[in-house]
């Protein structure tokens, strides 16, 4: 299965996944007097066991700074610290470790693709390409760029309440001066699973260079930069069962070589006089001061219990539970959902008449169900869809057809109580 164009309908899955909630312990608690349901998975996933041993044993044994020292901890700790680079490197099918630049998260790498790479391409009147659909961190970074060299940000539309991109009109917005596409994989709102190799392929043939925001698939499907062909490509940890505050920029070699460093500080540089610095090779080159170790060695951990699941059975999962809760969604009366109605990564947006939905997920956390109420950081999305904010049920894996019925009862209930 190419997860690299849409997402076809799979067969349901083969694994055990009810065994391998034993694996995170804080999915086995009570909040507000019932068992927790996690069903904010898009914000971030909980962390299994395999990745808090391995945070807890790198800070029990091999604990000092990377790239400095010349005794056993600091190489042991530089060794993991590369050992995760190269990790990474595999997981997304770079040619080369020194292709992945660590990162604090998805935001802080595009920001650094528009801070470093940015003013260097750009010129006035150029254009910035993005989705009606993008997150703010696909958003803000460009228009501060767009504002430093006085670009232009356009803006591909979505088709209609499915929440697809319209691949028809593309080439319309796909113009000479498109100078960077930059694009979600995988909507936080909608669930949409973009067609991102073909949009990459689209835009390389008028020269345009392509960035992808993997915040929603990285830790959901199987990731291939060579199959896609993108230029770019952004992931966080946590959103992956990783740590916080551990990402991932993937850049094409030539691209990272060419771009000015994106800060200042130790490390990142060859030589430092008084008014004159030289750089470091990439990717050091872009990582300046001391990195989150521990959180690439969490990420090391979480990639490996990750591919021990398969992405691809992952990706199967989110679809089954996405179909399921979307199907037992839409036969409750006086409920909107947003986004496709097949083909939709593992969440789910909507609305209940009369029931705004901070205050639905706010009832629901008192049945400990924990969702998220809001407009998702998409804010220019929810004013397309005419609305303030949506409800969403986000999952993973390790969630249960049961705890999805608990949720609907819940959602029941919840319209019942706001209707009187
Ligand atoms: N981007 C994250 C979400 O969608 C925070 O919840």
């Amino acid at each position: 299965m190419s997860l690299a164009s849409p997402i076809q309908e799979p067969k349901k899955s083969a694994i055990d996944w009810r065994s391998l909630r034993d694996d995170f312990p804080a999915l086995h608690q009570i909040v507000h007097g019932h068992p927790l349901i996690y069903f904010d998975n898009a914000a971030t996933t909980q962390k299994p066991r395999f990745v808090i041993e391995a945070l807890r044993s790198f800070y029990e044994r091999d604990n000092a700074n990377v790239h400095r020292g010349v005794h056993e901890l600091s190489n042991r700790a530089s060794a993991a610290y590369e050992a995760a680079r190269a990790r990474a490197a595999q997981f997304i099918r770079a040619k080369s470790a020194d292709e992945i630049v660590f990162t604090r998260g998805t935001t802080e790498a595009i920001n650094l693709v528009a801070q470093s790479w940015g003013p260097k391409n750009l010129r006035p009147g150029d254009r910035i390409l993005l989705t009606e659909m993008e997150h703010h961190s696909n958003i803000v970074p460009w228009q501060l760029l767009a504002e430093r060299v006085g670009a232009q940000l356009i803006f591909l539309p979505i088709s209609d309440d499915k929440g697809l991109l319209d691949l028809n009109r593309l080439d319309e917005w796909l113009t000479p001066q498109v100078k960077i596409l930059a694009i979600t994989h995988i909507s936080n709102s909608l669930g949409t699973v973009n067609p991102v190799a073909e949009l990459c392929r689209r835009a390389r043939r008028i020269g345009a260079v392509t960035l992808i925001d993997a915040a929603q698939s990285a830790g959901h499907c199987p990731l291939d930069v060579q199959e896609i062909g993108c230029d770019f490509l952004a992931f966080s940890g946590h959103k992956m069962c990783g740590p916080t505050g551990i990402g991932v920029l993937y850049g094409r070699h030539e691209l990272l070589e060419a771009m000015p460093p994106y800060q200042g500080g130790g490390d990142m540089i060859s030589t430092v006089d008084f008014h004159r610095s030289t750089w470091n090779r990439v990717p050091h080159k872009f990582e300046a001061g001391t990195p989150h170790i521990s959180g690439a060695v969490g990420l090391h951990a979480a990639m490996d219990y990750l591919d021990r699941i398969g992405r691809k059975n992952i990706a199967q999962r989110d679809h089954e539970l996405a179909a399921y809760a979307y199907e037992r969604l839409s036969r409750l009366s006086g409920l909107r959902l947003f986004g496709p109605h097949v083909g939709r990564a593992g969440l789910v947006s909507f609305l209940a008449a009369d029931v705004h939905a901070h205050d639905l997920v706010t009832v629901a956390d008192q049945r400990g169900i924990a969702l998220r109420g809001g407009h998702h950081c998409n804010q220019p999305l929810m004013k397309q869809l005419g609305v303030e904010a949506t409800a969403r049920a986000s999952f993973y894996f390790y969630n249960l057809e049961e705890e999805i019925d608990r949720f609907v009862d819940a959602l029941r209930e919840i319209q019942k109580f706001f209707s009187r």
